[in-house]
């Protein structure tokens, strides 16, 4: 079983992954600190795995809140419920929240302990492909606004994030998909040697070969526990780790959440930055290819949907966290493995990209 820590100092926390681990309560126990927890899930996960994560919360004051599954719900009204029921059942501030499910429980949980009581404590157990690789890592929580994604949140960082690879088994193929497309993020972004494992593995991927998974998992969240600690609060290289997540969340509300998943978007978007870097000069047509054939490989969308003008994308592009002072900025590609996050493109590129597709 590979356990690496994120480094952040006194905050630094352990990364768990193997098979099995459900099955291991030291893990969960040494991350809870007092004598309280509440385990949050939704209603499709909480009856695959709750009742096993319980189990481990023997003479414990314990909790279940299970939210209503989407993303759709990750907003500020299931956030309020989530406060609720923990006043309500006078949960204290050395309360743990335990996380079980995948990025939308993962992030609304945290940002619930980011902000219950001014922050208590929190454990990741993310069971899809996406939250096991990136969002259950580096400590970013919160809830969507109806004008924008991921727009209320905080830092909070986790006190152990537990892999446990078994849950893939019961998640479905699109979601596994989805969760590729994040993975496929970290050779784009920084790793062409791990890009060109993928190439060579995808179809092991797909087909859920374990050791290829946990081979996967491990690499990515590796490489995201590096940017992490180097740069926690996203002044500088963290922010590559948001490579096709401004045309991505463009798509995701535009559409309204949940229509497109989330891998899915960003999937389109990785393409739609290659393309735009190529536009640009930047990186050749060769380089693009690659990223597509192995974005469709792993059975993701690569063209955005028809529904979505050029003029609508841009308006929502214009809400994303990336914009400062006015300007946008994207994260695009110098080549495989290489990216630059960089407001100093010809605007023109970007009208291309947009109108074109
Ligand atoms: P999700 O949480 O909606 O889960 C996808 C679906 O799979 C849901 O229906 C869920 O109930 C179901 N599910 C989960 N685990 C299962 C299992 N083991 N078996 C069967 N079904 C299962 O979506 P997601 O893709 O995990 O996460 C997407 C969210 O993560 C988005 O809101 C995105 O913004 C966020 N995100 C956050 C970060 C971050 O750094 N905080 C990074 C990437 C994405
Ligand atoms: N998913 C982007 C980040 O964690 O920074």
């Amino acid at each position: 079983m590979p356990t690496f820590n994120v480094d952040l100092g006194a905050r630094s926390y352990p990364i768990h992954i193997g098979s099995g681990l459900l099955q291991q309560p030291q893990l969960l126990r040494d991350a809870i600190p007092g004598r309280s927890a509440v385990i949050v899930s939704n209603e499709t996960v909480a009856p695959l795995y709750l009742q096993t994560v319980r189990t481990h919360l023997g003479g414990l004051h314990v909790g279940e809140i299970v939210l209503p599954d989407g993303e759709a719900y990750k907003n500020l009204d299931t956030l309020n419920s989530i406060f609720t029921r923990l006043l309500e059942q006078r949960f204290d501030r050395n309360t743990t929240l335990i996380a079980l499910g995948g990025g939308v429980v993962g992030d609304i949980t945290g940002f619930a302990a980011a902000s219950y009581q001014r922050g208590v404590h929190f454990v990741q157990i993310p069971t899809t492909l996406l939250a096991q690789v990136d969002s259950s890592v580096g400590g970013k929580t919160g809830v969507n606004h109806p004008l924008g994604k991921n727009m209320i949140g905080a830092f909070h960082q986790p006190r152990a994030v537990i892999i446990d690879t078994d849950t893939l088994d019961t998640l479905p193929g699109r979601e596994l998909s989805a969760g590729l497309a994040e993975v496929i993020k970290y050779g784009l972004l920084g790793d062409a040697e791990f890009f060109a494992w993928l190439e060579q593995n995808i179809d092991r991927l797909r087909a859920r070969d374990p050791a290829a998974l946990a081979y996967a998992i491990e690499r990515s969240c590796r490489d995201k526990a590096a940017i992490v600690a180097e740069d926690e609060r996203e002044h500088g290289t963290r922010a590559l780790l948001n490579l096709g997540h401004t045309f991505g969340h463009a798509i995701e509300t535009g559409l309204g959440y949940g229509r497109w998943l989330h891998g899915e978007a960003v999937a389109c978007g990785m393409l739609m930055a290659a393309r735009m870097s190529e536009r640009l000069g930047w990186l050749d047509a060769g380089s693009v290819r690659r990223a597509e054939k192995l974005l469709l490989a792993a059975e993701l969308p690569t063209v955005p949907p028809a529904e979505l003008s050029g003029a609508r994308m841009r308006e929502l592009m214009a809400v994303d966290k990336k914009v400062i002072d006015g300007s946008l900025r994207l994260v695009l590609l110098r080549g495989i493995g290489s990216a630059v996050v960089t407001a100093d493109f010809d605007p023109a590129a970007l009208d291309f990209i947009l109108e074109r597709d």
